[in-house]
């Protein structure tokens, strides 16, 4: 039995190694992919989410294409973390793939409503355009199976303000606007309905590194050279295996820059994290609680708050991840996409 997966993205290296994880997993099929701006522009993202379909010899994927702009704060990018085009170094394949002629929100209420109860679907973006369907339809989680959002950091640094995520600070309305749905009375009892909701309390132990890396191109059976700290920066990959050439381009640009913030040479897999619990919630151990998104504050806008006493005393909209083994998120990752990589490319 294949799960249909339906992505949202803001592609984004750490996006585009989740659609690769995902593409790579045979127990999912990827029915539709939604472009929302964030890390860079949405016109970008599109052509980041069109090319990984080329470079890994997808079928036809629908891919749609998002909002230019959150709901109401003015758009943020993050070239400096994931480089200029969202790939880091990575030159991806040129494609004659198009878009949808619907839009990303359309998307995301088409695909539940072809699979009814069955769809399980990821949020690894800002949360505008999952907004955007919510008013278009709001049965929308009732029709979804399950949902993964990558957002938010509880009790725990930001990684944009001291205190907000990337994502939800991107649209934090939109963040706000979703938990508000998923709290209001759908009768919706934790924890089958509401999303599982990933911070970067948790997702900040997943932290790709230069040897998991060479473990990958070993899986793979591509030829690589081991990524140092000391190398030039910008060193091109010399990986035989064009999918392992990719990924190792993206992941130096993401390693220099968290290097940069002094967090070593290494970098966090926030997305490919939600991707694989979408797959596998018993990836990580969670507590429902109720979510809520901070708007007007001068300090803190964009902090998400967990009520974890219940003092608000709203029903949980949230199953927040508190628990995760990096080990084996990491197994399974360098399995499937090296196992991928040789399959597509040898
Ligand atoms: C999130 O922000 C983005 O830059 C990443 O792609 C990830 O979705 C982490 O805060
Ligand atoms: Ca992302």
């Amino acid at each position: 039995m294949t799960l249909p997966v339906f992505v949202d993205v803001d592609t984004g290296v750490d996006d585009a190694m989740a659609l690769v994880y995902l593409f790579a997993s045979r127990e999912a099929e990827v029915v539709g992919i939604a472009s929302t701006a964030g890390n860079v522009g949405v016109q970008q993202v599109c052509e980041n989410n069109l090319g990984l379909l080329e470079l890994c010899k997808v079928g036809d994927v629908p891919v749609s294409k998002g909002s230019e702009q959150p709901i109401s704060t003015p758009l943020r990018t993050a070239e400096d973390t994931h480089g200029p085009e969202g790939m880091g170094y990575a030159r991806l394949p040129r494609t004659d793939r198009q878009l949808t002629p619907y839009d990303a929100a359309e998307a995301w209420v088409r695909a539940a409503r072809a699979h009814p109860g069955e769809l399980v679907a990821v949020a690894a973006g800002p949360l505008t355009n999952l907004a955007l369907a919510l008013r278009e339809e709001p049965a929308l989680p009732k029709l979804l199976r399950r949902l993964v959002i990558m957002g938010g950091a509880f009790d725990y640094r930001g990684n944009t303000t001291p205190v907000a995520e990337w994502n939800i600070s991107v649209d934090p309305e939109a963040a706000a606007e979703v938990f508000a749905v998923w709290g209001s009375a759908w009768g919706l009892a934790p924890p089958k309905h509401v999303p599982i909701v990933l911070g970067l309390n948790l997702t900040e132990n997943i932290a790709m590194t230069p040897a998991l890396l060479s473990r990958l191109a070993a899986e793979a059976e591509s030829s690589s050279l081991p990524m140092s700290v000391l190398d030039d920066r910008g060193t091109r990959s010399v990986a035989s295996n064009p999918l392992i050439a990719v990924l190792e381009d993206a992941m130096r640009f993401y390693f220099e820059f968290h290097f940069d913030q002094n967090e070593g040479y290494l970098a966090h897999l926030h997305d490919p994290l939600a991707a694989a619990v979408a797959l596998d919630p018993d990836l990580v151990a969670c507590r429902a609680t109720t979510v809520d998104v901070e708007l007007t504050g001068t300090l803190t806008k964009g902090m998400t708050i967990a009520d974890w006493s219940n003092r608000w005393g709203r029903e949980a909209n949230a199953l927040i991840g508190v628990g995760v083994n990096p080990e084996l998120f990491f197994d399974r990752f360098v399995t499937r996409v090296g196992a991928f990589a040789k399959r597509l490319y040898s």
